[in-house]
């Protein structure tokens, strides 16, 4: 079984990097320095180049049908740091800008690499799908439900081909957990746990309020957040995420990652119905911080359960690992993270013998590269990515109700779809 599992998963990735690379692209691509007749290059825009941004650009510029011809930050140090690494990695001499409407008006580009903060997620993707370019934008798809709708629609009404920062999705490890789970070799799929417990979640210590950094348009940075008068470091680069303005906590950090693959588990691409949600803030009273650093969320689905916990300023977590899932099947359980998974199976007392073999894989990755190359691909053949914006609005939904729930107080909500609305909502949100 062991060795079955991994020859079929080392096929599998195989499988999704060629079908990926079908039509229009060959498989020299695959390989960094390899040559791409200039038809075939896809010429990329990176816009908020600090963290993932660039670890993105990085990924596509692995393959030699991309090329980066153009930056933007509202970070000049940033911008003038990623432009020289661009030169020293890849050779290439990217033109830089500061406001990403310059950018998008740059003829050149066919796509563009969304990596700002989640509240300056929707207005660059839909201008960018106004602009006829295709868009690979990080997840959570936008830090606002409407911002959701709306980049969809815009997807849709602009026939853009969208990558949502969902990596996961183009990686063959969990497409085997998700095959196994479906095929009913495990039984019945009852319940997923979900936990995801990092130190990072409580915010960065709190400092006092300081002078906008040098080379900074904090008044850009805001955009749509509300207007600041006042700058703090801890709200600022990386840390922007523990504050409301502009992120979600590890709710909708590692939320959508995870919750992600609960709902692929059981083919869900419906909206949310309900939720049953609790958030506190229990731990680290001198950090800075909105979100909850303490969580546990049900999300019922028609014939399993969701469940998610967090603790954020703890590292350890359930079967030894601070975040995964487990597929809770009639038969066996699957634990997962990136790092592999295991199938630990039920007993049988009547024949004395595991209900199905145990099962062990510990070659898991991170799939940045691949979901990079699945959206190339997609811009050559204009077929829907393995995260299209539908699923990247999906899940931003749970997890977004996870927190408004929390935070207002109703802590269940149900979602009316048709309506696009929240019907329970009792409470405005503090
Ligand atoms: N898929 C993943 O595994 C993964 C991992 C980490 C982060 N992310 C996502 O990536 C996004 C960025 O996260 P990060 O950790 O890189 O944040 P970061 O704060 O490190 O970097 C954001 C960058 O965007 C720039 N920026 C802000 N507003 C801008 C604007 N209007 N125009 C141009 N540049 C702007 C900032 O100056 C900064 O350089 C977030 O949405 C985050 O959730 C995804």
């Amino acid at each position: 079984m062991k060795n079955n599992r991994r020859t079929f998963i080392k096929k599998s990735a195989l499988t999704i990097g060629a079908a990926g690379l079908s039509g229009a692209v060959g498989a020299p691509f695959l390989y960094s320095g390899a040559k791409a007749a200039p038809s075939e290059i896809v010429n990329i825009g990176l816009i908020g180049c600090r963290n993932m941004g660039f670890g993105n650009l990085e990924k596509h510029l692995g393959y030699a049908d991309a090329r980066c011809v153009a930056l933007c930050d509202v970070d000049s140090n940033i911008l003038d740091q990623r432009a020289k690494d661009v030169k020293d990695k890849f050779g290439q001499n990217p033109d830089k800008y500061t406001d990403f409407r310059k950018l998008l008006e740059n003829k050149d580009l066919d796509a563009v690499i969304i990596g700002t903060p989640d509240h300056w997620h929707c207005l660059p993707m839909i201008a960018a799908c106004e602009a006829g370019k295709d868009v690979y934008v990080e997840k959570p798809m936008a830090n606002y439900i409407a911002e959701c709708n709306l980049m969809v629609k815009a997807a849709n009404k602009y026939n853009r081909v969208v990558q949502v920062g969902q990596q996961q999705r183009s990686g063959a490890m969990w497409a085997e957990i998700m095959k196994t789970i479906k095929s009913g070799e495990l039984g019945k799929l009852r319940k997923v746990e979900i936990w995801a417990n990092f130190n990072y979640g409580v915010g960065g210590k709190t400092v006092p309020d300081s002078p906008v950094p040098a080379g900074v348009d904090y008044d850009f940075w805001l955009g749509p957040a509300p207007k600041r008068d006042t700058f703090n470091a801890q709200r600022f680069h990386g840390y922007w995420r523990m504050f409301w303005d502009y992120g979600g906590g590890l709710m909708t950090d590692w939320g959508v990652h995870l919750i992600d693959m609960a709902l692929w588990a059981g083919d869900v691409t419906t909206t949310p119905e309900t939720i049953l949600s609790y958030g506190a803030n229990l731990s680290y009273p001198n950090h800075s911080r909105d979100v909850f650093d303490t969580m546990s969320v049900t999300f019922p689905q028609k014939d399993y359960i969701i469940t998610w916990q967090h603790a954020a300023g703890t590292q350890t977590g359930p079967w030894d690992r601070n975040y995964g899932l487990n597929f809770i099947c009639d038969n066996a359980s699957i634990v997962a993270n990136r790092g592999g998974y295991k199938i630990l199976p039920e007993y049988d007392d009547t024949i004395k013998a595991d209900k199905v073999p145990a099962y062990t894989f510990e070659e898991g990755r991170e799939n940045h590269d691949l979901h990079a190359r699945n959206f190339l691909d997609c811009i050559k053949s204009r077929a829907k990515t393995n995260c299209p914006p539908e699923i990247g609005r999906q899940v931003a939904l749970y997890a977004h109700m996870a927190n408004i729930a929390a935070r207002t107080g109703d802590e269940k909500l149900v979602w009316d779809e048709d309506n696009n609305r929240l019907p329970m909502l009792q409470k405005p949100m503090p």
